[in-house]
């Protein structure tokens, strides 16, 4: 099998692959460039079939990514229903992007506790897609508007791409068109992105993955998680909901990992952790015995949550984090906005809207003057020429309330 114009054989696109994995990656760029074109795209998903057909076992499939630095393969999604029917996806990989791992599943399947009527007609977007599968599977699954996959590693989103035309098309390079007529390509995009850089107002749902491993890594992804909770607050539609893994790699032990963030995060709210002893402990403790644990030289293991959340008040905070955009980053970052009792939130959020209204038009509160509030001493006088039928006017009233405190 040819590509016109590239390779006159797959072995020939096979030898490109094994000199090394950024052979492989320009290889496939040069092939997405085929599938981006209208003309070539067939033939290229063809080749593409055909390739992922030479390596068709599993054992054969992991030999080409260790030779080849890339892999095709096929997702299976039967265990879960959705709107659409098609139950296994393609994808591809390579070594320089996240290879989807048992936790990427154990996020899909968090995606699948919700109603299915989550993302339908909705704009979703996936912060760190890695090679899409997810952001594909989503689009399949629920027939949202759209989905946006974000990945800050180009690579990732070349990869991606090349794995939305892989379930474009068919095997044949045909088109596979869902109930409503349209493919996969009418409900997908792919961007490069740091975080939500990319996005613009008016985004529902979003999907907040961030992990430990990849381009950027920090404790347990928290950092990046924080960030892109921020970001999220402008463009979420205020009922949007924000889904993110939080957690690391389930089974692996945890003795690289710095866990004193969660440790903290158990210190000031009720939230407590999921972590085990050992590779088999069945028993969870948290995050503060954890780290007790692995200082003392255990091997700890931890669970991979998948949370939701929608924004409390969701307008009111829109305009909080609006007005600390503009120079106040420091009090964004320590603002807590976490309420256990519902009456707090209701007093305390309009007042730090108001304070911002306030603060936007005066960038300071002006001092009273030095007699006291003008309001209060006209108050006083009244009171003191209605009652006491003593003449005073309102600059009277400081030397009056001196002279009554002696
Ligand atoms: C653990 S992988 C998950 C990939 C994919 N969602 C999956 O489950 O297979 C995390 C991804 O986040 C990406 N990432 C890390 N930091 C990022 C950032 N600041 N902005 C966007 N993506 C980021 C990484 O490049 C990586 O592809």
């Amino acid at each position: 099998m040819a590509v016109k114009g590239l390779w006159g054989s797959t072995d020939e696109f096979l030898n490109q692959c094994a000199q090394s994995g950024d052979s492989a990656y320009s290889a496939f760029r040069s092939l997405l460039e085929r599938l981006e074109d209208p003309i070539t795209r067939v033939e290229a998903r063809i080749f593409l079939s055909d390739l992922q057909r030479r390596f068709d076992t599993k054992e054969a499939s992991e030999q080409c990514l260790q030779t080849f630095h890339f892999q095709i393969q096929d997702v299976h999604l039967q265990q879960y229903e959705g709107y659409q029917s098609r139950k296994k996806l393609t994808m591809t990989v390579i070594p320089s992007i996240f290879i989807p791992e048992d936790w990427s599943f154990t996020f899909y399947e968090g995606l699948n506790r919700h109603p299915d009527s989550i993302f339908k007609d909705m704009t979703v977007v996936e912060l760190g897609c890695g090679n899409g599968w997810i952001s594909i599977a989503i689009a399949e699954k629920w027939s949202p508007l759209k989905v946006y996959g974000l990945d800050i590693n180009p690579r990732a989103v070349k990869v991606s791409r090349i794995n939305l035309y892989l379930n474009v098309l068919d095997e044949n390079g045909q088109p596979i068109y869902d109930g409503e007529k349209k493919t996969l390509l009418d409900r997908v995009e792919f961007y490069e992105s740091d975080l939500l850089g990319k996005c613009k107002r008016g985004i529902s749902p979003l999907i907040n993955y961030c992990a430990l491993q990849g381009f950027v890594e920090d404790q347990f992804g928290l950092g990046l998680i924080a960030r892109a909770v921020e970001e999220g607050i402008s463009v979420i539609k205020p009922m949007g909901i924000m889904i993110f893994n939080m957690g690391g790699r389930p089974g692996q032990g945890a003795a690289d990992t710095d866990i004193s963030a969660l440790v903290e995060i158990e210190k000031n709210s009720p939230h407590r952790f999921e972590f085990f002893m050992g590779l088999s402990g069945d028993q969870p403790i948290c995050a503060r015995t954890a780290w007790a644990y692995g200082k003392a030289g255990g091997r700890i293991s931890h669970a991979l949550s998948v949370y939701s959340c929608q924004l409390r008040q969701p307008n009111q905070v829109k305009i909080i984090f609006e007005f600390l955009k503009n120079g106040f980053h420091d009090i964004s970052s320590s603002l807590d906005l976490y309420f256990e009792d519902d009456s707090v939130a209701a007093e305390k959020i309009p007042f730090l809207v108001y304070l911002a209204s306030v603060l936007k038009k005066n960038s300071f509160f002006p001092y009273e003057p030095p007699a006291g509030s003008k309001q209060f001493r006209n108050l006083i006088a009244g009171f003191m020429r209605t009652y006491h039928h003593i003449p005073l006017d309102a600059n009277l009233v400081t030397m009056v309330l001196v002279y009554l405190f002696y």
